[in-house]
């Protein structure tokens, strides 16, 4: 994976993971790990300023709400770039690997399509 900065814990398994999807002939790239209180900060508010407050409190955590503060969190895309950090990353053959492995370590597909009433989140 590249140099972003995560929890050891989360490298290890993500190292795993990245090889067996690579081995399956499904490679993928790390999009977005760890983020500090400022680095998250930034980016919502670059959302809210794009999308209005309503919209970006959907996509985006406020500052100290999100998980990718806590070192555990990891955005995942294709190497191809195909679809990285868009819905249909999901309907990719690199995305429905993930959905189907990414327990296997450690890892869940957060936030899941239709459950926005009860993550907060929409999915992606
Ligand atoms: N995009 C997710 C919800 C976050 O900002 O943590």
């Amino acid at each position: 994976t590249q140099d972003l900065p995560m929890r050891d814990a989360t490298a290890t398994a993500a190292e795993a993971m990245f090889a067996d999807a690579a081995a399956a002939g499904l490679p993928l790239r790390l999009t977005s790990a760890y983020r500090s209180f400022e680095s998250q900060t930034r980016i919502n508010a670059q959302l809210v300023q794009q999308l209005g407050q309503e919209r970006a409190d959907i996509a985006s955590a406020r500052p100290g709400h999100s998980e990718h503060q806590t070192g555990f969190a990891i955005d995942v895309g294709p190497l191809s770039g195909v679809c990285d950090l868009q819905a249909c990353f999901g309907e990719t053959a690199e995305g429905q690997w993930l959905v189907a492995n990414a327990h296997r370590y450690g890892f869940m597909l957060r936030y899941p399509d239709g459950l926005t009433a009860i993550t907060g989140y929409a999915y992606e």
